[in-house]
């Protein structure tokens, strides 16, 4: 059955889902408080390279009607089924901040109608949907559903389309809802009878990435000051065909979610028995001091005076442009603040912070490698006389190059 659906917030989730639900024959109203993303995405143009090539796409279904984006939540009236991909970040104090869903989810309550499905694919902790959002619904009779989405930006091989869909529901008449609407656009649905299950399966998905990340990042120290070469002891690890995965040493993860989404399931347990999180707690903390291990080699390289610095790389991860809780970012701030002058490239982005990037990349006392990304420069710079912090292993020079 063929739906008016709203997207809610059109960001690195919505606005790829938003395309394939109208591409699958679906009306869909994008909403979006941000005016310049609507006017530019009612001009068929998207402004962020991670998503520029979905333009086609956009331009041919905001053609034909079948996409419309705007700023008015009043849209939703119109709608059987609206989805919330609003942003879930960390407060200050690094805790989970829900004010942009909350804000969303009353926006969408003042227009939403009766019986129409209200699916939450942002991620949150267990229980957020049955504490929180149902309580929030409770004088409306409305369907509740979640779906959390794992779309993965820079990845070549999966999109929305061939990974497996979890869709969850607190009856069975909104899990057939959701699972013929969800069966429109993606080739396999996974459907859970528990919310909470669901809320959990995501945050496990990205649990998982960091603890083993940090996990190769103590092992990688811990090689250093062994004086044993982790990289070729992981590849040996590595031929072994069964029961092990092998994730590489850097300079640690960020991202919106697999540094984010632990520290919800932290907080959560918290609430109930902090002694319940060791493993979690201590991939986090491991995580968060990553940039000083990194600033540390720094140091050992130029002991003493300021020097000229480049970063190359200040996106969370090769081949995108978001920089939300890059490491990069923190190791530059860490390296200001001890007197170093900083300057960056990145093949993805060409300005930050008022900064543009620097297209000389040959006139520095050190290089820091943070993401091997082939696109510009990498090849030329291995050949210079520069000296090279490389912190992803890969970059292969013999002269002037150091590794973390
Ligand atoms: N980025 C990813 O790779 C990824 C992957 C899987 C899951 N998630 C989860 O999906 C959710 C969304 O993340 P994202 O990366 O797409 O965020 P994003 O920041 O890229 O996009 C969010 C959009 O919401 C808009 N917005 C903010 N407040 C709004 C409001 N009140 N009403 C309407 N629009 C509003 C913003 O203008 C922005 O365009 C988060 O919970 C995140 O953890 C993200």
């Amino acid at each position: 059955m063929k739906n008016v659906v709203s997207v809610v917030g059109l960001g690195y989730v919505g606005l790829p889902l938003a395309l394939a639900i109208a591409k699958s024959g679906n009306k869909v109203f994008g909403i979006d408080t941000n005016p310049e993303l609507v006017n530019d995405l009612n001009s068929c143009k998207i402004e962020n390279v991670d998503m520029k090539k979905f333009e086609n796409e956009l331009d041919l279904l905001v053609s034909n009607k079948l996409f419309s984006p705007v700023g008015d939540f009043e849209f939703v009236s119109k709608c059987s089924i609206i989805i919330v991909c609003l942003p879930t970040p960390l407060t200050e104090k690094g805790e989970p901040n829900l004010d942009i869903l909350l804000a969303g989810l009353k926006s969408i309550k003042k227009f939403i109608k009766t019986g129409a499905t209200l699916i939450v694919e942002s991620t949150v902790y267990p229980g957020t949907m049955e504490e929180i959002v149902v309580k929030l619904f409770q004088d409306i009779d409305i369907n509740l559903g979640y779906s959390p989405e794992r779309i993965d930006p820079g990845n070549k091989d999966f999109d929305l389309g061939n990974t497996p869909k979890i869709i969850s529901a607190f009856d069975i008449p909104t899990l057939n809802i959701m699972k013929d609407f969800y069966g429109q656009f993606t080739e396999k649905v996974h459907v859970m009878e528990s919310v909470k299950a669901a809320e959990f399966a995501k945050i496990i998905e990205n649990t998982y990435r960091l603890v083993n990340i940090s996990l190769v990042n103590e092992l990688l120290q811990i090689g250093n000051a062994l004086g044993v070469n982790v990289r070729s002891a992981l590849a040996a690890a590595a031929t072994k065909p069964f029961g092990f995965q092998l994730f590489t040493p850097g300079i640690g993860a960020g991202g919106h979610c697999v540094p984010v989404d632990p520290v919800y399931l932290e907080w959560k347990v918290s609430t109930i028995d902090k002694s319940l999180s060791k493993v979690l707690t201590a991939a986090i903390q491991v995580n968060n001091e990553m940039p000083n291990y990194v600033c540390q080699k720094v140091k050992d390289l130029i002991p003493s005076g300021q020097a000229k610095i480049l970063l190359y790389g200040i996106s969370y991860k090769k081949g995108v442009s978001d920089t939300r809780e890059s490491p990069s970012l923190k190791i530059r701030s860490i390296l200001k603040n001890e007197g170093h002058f900083i300057y960056w490239f990145d093949p993805n982005i060409e300005e930050y912070d008022d900064e543009k990037r620097v297209e000389n990349i040959y006139d520095f006392d050190l290089v820091i490698i943070m993401n091997y990304d082939k696109t510009l420069y990498l090849d030329e710079l291995m050949k210079s006389n520069i000296r090279i912090l490389d912190c992803t292993g890969l970059a292969n020079k013999s002269n002037s190059i150091y590794y973390l």
